[in-house]
């Protein structure tokens, strides 16, 4: 498989992964810190970021949950610094960097508890000189957020105590990130919206999808506007479709009542799915600054016409083998609902009303369970104006493939560009063929996991990669009334796809009725 040739010297590789910008003196504040998410994701992106001295120097990272994990909490976050990190535990900065973690345990919604809190931020700035800066982080079950910053309004702490001691005249900031989901609907995500911007100003909030961390995402923005060559075919008149799939093969790993409540639609595509949709479709920006790139895909989201039912399609698993091994379905789950009607799977055709898009349709599918892990975007374009060799069409193989750009956007990161090619011998027989660039064995770095480039700029107050108050209710929008319908229209063949397969065949149907296939991945 041909590879791609990186003209980069591995110095300038490695300088690549030191940020220039350096984020003032801060706390980390993560409430939830007992969950999963933190162990396994959010404490190895802050680790990684100390390797890479992408971390301040006066740092501390304090947990906030309701148990009283006190004694335990630093050695656990270490363990999975190593586990998850994937960081040597000998490694001679973790210890000093472990030393800086605390833990406080409170109810949400107790007053005093946050008075404790605010007490301890405070010693902490004594102890770590942190200067009053703040990076609050929400990973608890959505049902908290709204108390949660609602009582760090009451208790003065979402707003800096300007100026702090030892900040040398900056003042200093307060910054919370929320996690997903945003919202529930339209409805829930516009009053959670009002609750936060109540006690939070909007260049305050960082609304987090850890999509938009991953380097490939990134990229889709870097391939379109920093090449001169692929704009000019990108648009109605040179593509047929785009599809974008996300595919997990897992199931919902033990998160049954939150599953319960949102479904594939919810979890994914109004969020990942969507995000990525809005990088590939944008106008380009005027900057690459966050109001600039937010403007542009608010523009997106906005163009998309209202989704008709008949363009949906939702699917759940049943029992079935995923990589050799037999799996059960998902009302079988734990703490699933055994005639449950959430779905695991949904598929939407879309189109965006605009002068580059419009006439494109946009099919989207994701879910759980799947045949394997993948999320890529395709984009396929039209077939030559003349075929000169359509009497090949039909024959060998299937004939004529039209041109695919493919971008991977994990695993295997890396973006593909398939082509017809001329079989060598007497006769003109021709052969789809693939170009490859693949990011691990082009730059010999794997791709981040999305939080650390995430966490990094929220402290730096860049809020490029971030969702907008507009952004997210726009999405919402367009998936409220499916939701709607859905609700309202309950599905009698659930389950309706074996685990381990591609899914329901309504979602193959969903392509087939127009005469396109999903690409086979
Ligand atoms: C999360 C969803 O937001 O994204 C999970 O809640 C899903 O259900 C996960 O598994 C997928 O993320 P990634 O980075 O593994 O593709």
């Amino acid at each position: 498989m041909a590879t791609t040739q990186v003209t980069i010297s591995p110095e300038a590789l490695k300088a690549s992964q030191h940020s220039e910008r350096a984020p003032d003196p801060c706390i980390v504040v993560i409430f939830g810190a007992s969950g999963d998410l933190t162990k396994r994701k959010l404490l190895p992106a802050l680790y990684h970021l100390e390797q890479a001295g992408n971390l301040p120097e006066n740092f501390a990272v304090v947990g906030v949950a309701r148990r009283p994990l006190e004694q335990t909490f630093a050695a656990d976050m270490k363990d999975g610094i190593v586990s998850g990190g994937g960081v040597d535990a000998a490694d001679d900065k973790l210890d000093p960097f472990v030393g800086r973690i605390r833990y406080h345990a409170m109810n949400f919604d107790d007053a005093a508890g946050y008075d404790a809190l605010k007490k301890l931020l405070g010693d902490l700035d004594g102890e770590f000189k942190t200067q009053g800066n703040r990076l609050f982080y929400l990973a608890t079950a959505p049902e908290y957020f709204s108390d949660i910053i609602k009582f760090l309004g009451e208790h003065g702490m979402a707003q800096p105590e300007a100026p702090v001691e030892g900040a040398q005249g900056k003042g200093s900031w307060v910054r919370v990130i929320i996690e997903k989901p945003f919202g529930h609907d339209l409805e829930s995500a516009k009053a959670l919206n009002d609750e936060v911007n109540k006690v939070f100003r909007e260049d305050q909030i960082f609304r987090i999808d850890h999509y938009l961390g991953k380097e490939t995402v990134q990229n889709i923005l870097v391939f379109r506007f920093a090449n001169g060559i692929f704009e000019n075919v990108w648009n109605r008149n040179y593509i047929d479709h785009i599809e974008i799939t996300a595919a997990e093969s897992i199931g919902i790993e033990g998160r049954g009542p939150f599953y319960e409540s949102a479904g594939a639609l919810r979890d994914v595509v109004q969020n990942h799915v969507m995000e990525l949709l809005s990088f590939v479709a944008m106008e380009p920006p005027v900057s690459f600054e966050a109001s600039a790139v937010r403007a542009e895909k608010i523009k997106v989201y906005r163009a998309i016409s209202p989704i008709h039912p008949a363009d949906t399609v939702r699917g759940q698993y049943g029992p079935g083998m995923v990589d050799g091994k037999a799996v059960i379905g998902y009302r079988q789950e734990d703490r699933v609902h055994p005639r449950s009607q959430t779905e695991t799977y949904a598929a939407l055709r879309l189109e965006i009303e605009n002068w580059r898009w419009a006439g494109v349709p946009i099919y989207i599918r994701a879910g759980k369970r799947l045949a394997k892990r993948v999320t890529e975007i395709t984009i396929q374009f039209k077939q030559p104006p003349l075929l000169l060799f359509k009497d090949r069409e039909g024959k060998g193989a299937e004939g004529i493939k039209s041109n695919i750009i493919s971008m991977r956007i994990q695993p295997d990161e890396g973006i593909a560009l398939r082509f017809e090619a001329k079989i060598p011998g007497p006769s003109m027989n021709i052969a789809p063929v693939n170009m490859n660039f693949n990011y691990s064995e082009a730059f010999g770095v794997s791709s981040a996991n999305g939080y650390e480039r995430l966490l990094l700029d929220a402290m730096l107050g860049d809020g490029t990669l971030f969702a907008h108050r507009d952004g997210v209710e726009a999405t919402w929008a367009l998936m409220t009334p499916i939701l709607e319908y859905w609700a309202k229209n309950p599905i009698k063949d659930f389950p309706n796809y074996a685990a381990g397969t591609w899914g329901p065949s309504t979602g193959d149907a969903l392509m087939e009725s127009e005469g396109r296939k999903w690409r086979k991945l």
